[in-house]
């Protein structure tokens, strides 16, 4: 009787270890904004090739919309093993690599193909990889686009924000930006910006073309001023554990898939911004304000004194580079 009861337990692990071998790598992919955007196509790219290239090795389970977690536990549950990939946007690292608020000077980066060769540099690829003792992991960086705000009221100039309240990411970089113009800043999650915006209870947020059409914070807000006062990228990033503990050639061909999705995700980006901005123009919901450059000049010289108050945060040489990645 005990020689079967041992028997019968042998089977029934050897059976627990064949299902366990065949059963696909789960790979949980949160994120925060809709599928129609630079990062919900990129995510879905890379559920696509990963799959196809790897057949019944990797499942990708794709949350949009904070569905799964707000950005702020995102990095945590990564940490945790609780989900295997995200990609916040870059003012969302501040607690894990000071250097990173780099991207949030405001009036640093004179367009996107400046802030693609910044990440393309060497202090660029540094700050990629600088996380790895938090266990965090750069898979690469995703562009989305330059900001603009929108509101309730017409905005030209930085006297018309003074006293009015903005959305802003977890940014000490983005509130001391509207703390210049005498704005107030308030840092929300994504998830509830639509909310906020529609009971009134903020004025206005920044965001790229895409998260405000594909959002519909256009809907709920009259205007929207062209400022391109500063970025909203993203860092794709997955937990130490779960990628040094993949096999190898599983490793390497996510890798690869995620290289591509990103390169497919920033093509889309890259177009969608101007789309999505005539989208915006075309529903007759919200007006666009275009700025003079003497107007934008005000804006410049209002939060340029930003970058002095986080040099020693950032380092000066990294602010250096960033500016040197506007000259060709
Ligand atoms: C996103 O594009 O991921 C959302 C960024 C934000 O919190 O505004």
């Amino acid at each position: 009787m005990k020689g079967l009861t041992t028997l019968l337990m042998l089977m029934a692990s050897m059976l627990t270890v064949v299902s366990a071998e065949a059963r696909p790598i789960e790979i949980k992919f949160s994120h925060v904004v809709a599928e129609n955007t630079p990062k919900g196509q990129m995510a879905l790219k890379f559920k696509e090739l990963a799959e196809q290239r790897l057949p019944g090795k990797v499942e990708v389970k794709i949350y949009p919309n904070s569905q799964l977690y707000t950005d702020s536990a995102v990095l945590q549950a990564l940490q945790l093993g609780d989900v295997e990939i995200a990609a916040p946007a870059l003012s969302k690292f501040q607690k894990y690599n000071s250097q990173l608020q780099v991207f949030d000077l405001p009036f640093l980066f004179d367009d996107m193909a400046a802030v693609d060769r910044f990440q393309k540099s060497p202090e660029g690829q540094k700050l990629l990889n600088s996380m790895t003792s938090k266990m965090l992991v750069g898979l690469g960086y995703l562009h989305n686009g330059m900001k603009q705000l929108s509101s309730n009221d017409p905005i030209r100039v930085p006297a018309d924000i003074a006293g009015k309240k903005f959305r802003i990411m977890t940014s000490d970089v983005l509130q001391a930006q509207y703390e210049a113009v005498h704005a107030i800043p308030l840092k929300k999650p994504f998830s509830e910006v639509f909310t906020l915006l529609q009971t009134r209870a903020i004025d206005g947020q920044e965001s790229p073309w895409s998260n405000t059409y594909a959002s519909k914070f256009f809907e709920v807000q009259d205007y929207v001023t062209e400022t391109n006062h500063g970025l909203l990228d993203y860092l794709v990033v997955t937990s130490a554990e779960f990628w040094y503990g993949l096999p190898d050639d599983v490793r390497d061909t996510l890798k690869k898939s995620m290289e591509e999705a990103i390169t497919y995700g920033n093509q889309i980006a890259a177009t969608q911004s101007q789309e999505d901005r005539q989208r915006i123009i075309d529903s007759g919901k919200t007006k666009v304000i275009e700025i003079t450059a003497e107007e934008r000049q005000q804006w410049v010289n209002a939060m340029k004194p930003v970058w002095k108050m986080f040099e020693d945060e950032i380092g000066a040489d990294l602010i250096d580079a960033a500016i040197q990645s506007n000259e060709l």
